[in-house]
């Protein structure tokens, strides 16, 4: 190395041309690698990496206790269980200015710390990770975990279990955590953790309503779940069916029950289903007067068509709103296998509307998948040249278009959004990866599959080299109050 020092410019460079020369194919293979080499390389350095086996000394450190000047006395609350651990100051003080504080107040070789059960479980875990850098989760070791990071302010930490617990919503577990999870978010005020497990449950509802987690979850987390319109589930009928579920597990006072009840939107249970449960179901027995007016309004709503409805009632309120309900009448799966390679199209029939009265009638729909389409701003900057062609097809994004196979005057004044329902294969599972609303063409919702990269065989959007649709179409009926004036 001491050449490059006598040498000056001209030899320094021969001697580097000699050593890429020498380091051939290897150094432009591996990339970004091979620009730091040649960089150390320009400063005469050479990096010995022996960072592996410096972990394994702060590991065995640890477990050996060698040179440890401090004692922590992890002591579980409300028992008398304690675990002791051989620390050392300089590693705690380090990485949390918890530790630090605690031991510049302390005047003797040891550190007492409460912890609470849970925490106490996990303690030896957060420990090592002071020492070594990594740590290997549980789904129930998540919020232990978080606990002892947050309490001992281990940012790091702290940051890695909350990305954790968002990419980890769907993982298997015998008792399902993502309610407990939420639980904790909102205990804690991590509103974006929150978010995360609402819309996991809201896109999963149809697992969550036959899993055991459904009893487990709190008045206010369901009170949450009935009000929004982005739950994807079966039917009206399964929620209704499940909030009876919950309220015969739960016991709540009345009026949460009132609550949930009047959150159930009865204009999208088939007029044949609300009759039973007006006989049969105990609840709705035992309920009828607090949501009379609503099953009144709901038959109304199925006796005429609902342009009639809009002339004399508001129909711009939830139980007229339809969420995502995965039955045949309200759309279909759509499977498209190689999406990358040329344009599909695909027909299927829903109801007109959810209403007694148009329930039987069916609106066949079209729909057209294009792989690489380009929006007419971006595509008359082109010309006509076909020298260009290249540029277009890399450009394209993904677009459906949905639209009626025939027009209908029962189509008159109702707007009908469309529901593309994207799922994905994460952790071995189907889950639901996006949803997107639009009103006829996937472009007015702007980011359409946008982070899919289709193009790539192992792209997470793929499943089998498939992608994995379901279209639902929901006739909303604001704008015939727009129309009337
Ligand atoms: C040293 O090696 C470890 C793994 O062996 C690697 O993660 C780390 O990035 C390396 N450090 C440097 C400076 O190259
Ligand atoms: C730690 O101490 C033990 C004896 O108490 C000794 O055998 C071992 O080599 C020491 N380890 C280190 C890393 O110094
Ligand atoms: C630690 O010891 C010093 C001197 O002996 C004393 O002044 C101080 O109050 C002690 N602090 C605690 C927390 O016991
Ligand atoms: C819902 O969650 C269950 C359990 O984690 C999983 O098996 C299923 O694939 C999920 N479904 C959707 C649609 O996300
Ligand atoms: C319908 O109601 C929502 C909120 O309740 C309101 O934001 C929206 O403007 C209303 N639409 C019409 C057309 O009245």
């Amino acid at each position: 190395m001491a050449y490059s020092f006598k040498g000056g410019r001209m030899s320094t460079q021969f001697y580097l041309v000699i050593l890429l020369v020498g380091l051939g194919v290897h150094t432009v293979a591996v990339g970004g690698a091979a620009i730091r080499q040649e960089m150390n390389l320009e400063n005469g350095f050479t990096t010995l990496n022996h960072s592996m086996a410096l972990l394994q000394r702060m590991e065995s450190l640890l477990v050996q206790g060698n040179g440890s000047d401090v004692t922590l006395r992890v002591r579980t609350i409300s028992t008398d269980e304690m675990k002791v651990i051989q620390a050392h100051s300089l590693v705690l003080t380090l990485q949390s200015d918890v530790f630090d504080e605690m031991l510049q107040n302390n005047n003797n070789s040891f550190l007492v710390l409460r912890e609470p059960q849970d925490c106490a479980a996990v303690f030896d875990k957060f420990i090592r990770y002071l020492y070594c850098g990594d740590i290997a989760v549980r789904l129930d070791q998540a919020i232990p975990l978080h606990k002892l990071a947050s309490k001992y302010h281990v940012w790091s930490l702290q940051q890695g279990l909350t990305r954790y617990m968002t990419q980890h919503l769907s993982s298997d577990s015998p008792a399902g955590h993502v309610v407990g999870w939420y639980q904790y978010a909102m205990q804690i005020g991590d509103v974006s953790l929150r978010d995360s497990c609402l819309q996991y449950l809201s896109w999963n509802l149809s697992s969550v309503l036959q899993s055991a987690e459904w009893s487990s979850i709190s008045d206010e987390l369901l009170m949450s779940l009935l009000q929004r319109s982005d739950l994807i589930l079966y039917s009206e009928l399964d929620l209704y069916e499940a909030l009876e579920n919950w309220i015969e597990q739960n016991q709540p006072e009345s009026t949460m029950v009132e609550n949930a009840l009047r959150a159930i939107r009865y204009g999208m249970i088939p007029p044949q289903h609300l009759f039973r449960l007006q006989k049969q179901s105990p609840l709705m027995i035992k309920y009828y007067e607090s949501i009379r007016d609503l099953l009144f309004l709901a038959f109304q709503f199925h006796s005429a068509s609902p342009i009639q409805l809009a002339k004399y009632f508001d129909v711009n309120c939830s139980i007229f709103t339809p969420r995502n309900y995965l039955s045949s009448s309200w759309g279909a799966p759509w499977v498209i296998n190689n999406p990358t390679r040329d344009d599909r199209s695909f027909s299927f029939q829903t109801q007109l509307g959810p209403s007694g009265h148009d329930s039987s009638k069916r609106v066949t729909w079209n729909a057209l998948f294009s792989p690489r389409w380009l929006p007419l701003s971006v595509r008359s900057g082109y010309g006509e040249h076909g020298a260009l062609q290249s540029t277009r097809t890399e450009h394209g994004r993904p677009r459906i278009i949905v639209t009626p196979a025939t027009s209908s005057p029962d189509f008159a004044g109702v707007s009908f959004q469309k529901t593309v329902i994207v799922s994905a294969r994460q952790q071995g599972k189907m889950v639901v990866r996006h949803v997107y609303n639009f009103h006829q063409s996937t472009e007015e919702s702007g980011d359409f599959l946008v982070e899919a990269d289709l193009q790539r065989r192992g792209s997470e959007y793929l499943i089998d080299n498939s992608l994995f649709l379901h279209v639902i179409v929901k006739p909303l009926y604001h704008s015939l109050i727009v129309s009337k004036k």
